[in-house]
């Protein structure tokens, strides 16, 4: 237990180290990675973001068959949510003082989801269900990483990945009711 006079000149250290290395920003000595490792990680995150944005605008667009209408405004909201994803995780790679890549060039190498059309409703469907379950999972193996030595990243990260199982619950379930339509 540290007592008192122990907690003060904690204080003080940190406010001495807080007026060192201005120019890092948010990065303080005390950050517990490596912080280019952190800003390759989030840029990874970030080439998937925008390829799910690209699908799911893809789909919204082009699905087409009678129930299509209400399952395409699924698709336009879910792409609007994954674009929110990119920006905060662009935000955050700035905070931490690096630079997100938002070079189209290679975007679909670097992004662990892939773009695929799918053809028709429910080819489209499956693809968003199998793409956000491999952002779930590299979210969670990232959520992992972060652990103790960035919180803010890693609750940012969670935040992201309660939506992304939203989303894969969305999917999974516009995948029975078509499913049932059919037969
Ligand atoms: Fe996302
Ligand atoms: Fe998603």
């Amino acid at each position: 237990m540290r007592d008192g006079g122990t907690f003060v000149e904690d204080i003080t250290e940190i406010r001495r180290r807080a007026r060192q290395q201005l120019g890092e920003g948010a990065v303080t000595q005390n950050y517990g990675g490596k912080v280019e490792d952190a800003i390759a990680l989030l840029n990874h995150a970030v080439a998937t973001e925008i390829v799910c944005v690209l699908r799911y605008k893809f789909h919204a667009v082009c699905a087409t068959g009678l129930a299509s209408e209400s399952v395409k405004a699924e698709f336009a909201q879910n792409a609007k949510e994954e674009e929110a994803h990119l920006d905060l995780l662009a935000e955050r790679i700035n905070q931490l003082g690096g630079k997100p890549d938002l070079n189209p060039d290679g975007v679909g190498s670097r992004a662990a989801s892939q773009y695929v059309e799918g053809s028709g409703l429910i080819d489209m469907i499956k693809e968003d269900l199998v793409a956000e379950r491999i952002a779930i999972e590299t979210y969670r193996e990232m959520v992992r990483y972060f652990g103790d030595k960035d919180p803010t990243t890693r609750s940012l990260l969670e935040r992201i990945l309660a939506q992304e199982e939203e989303h894969a619950n969305d999917m999974h379930d516009l995948l029975i009711g078509h499913d049932q339509n059919r037969t």
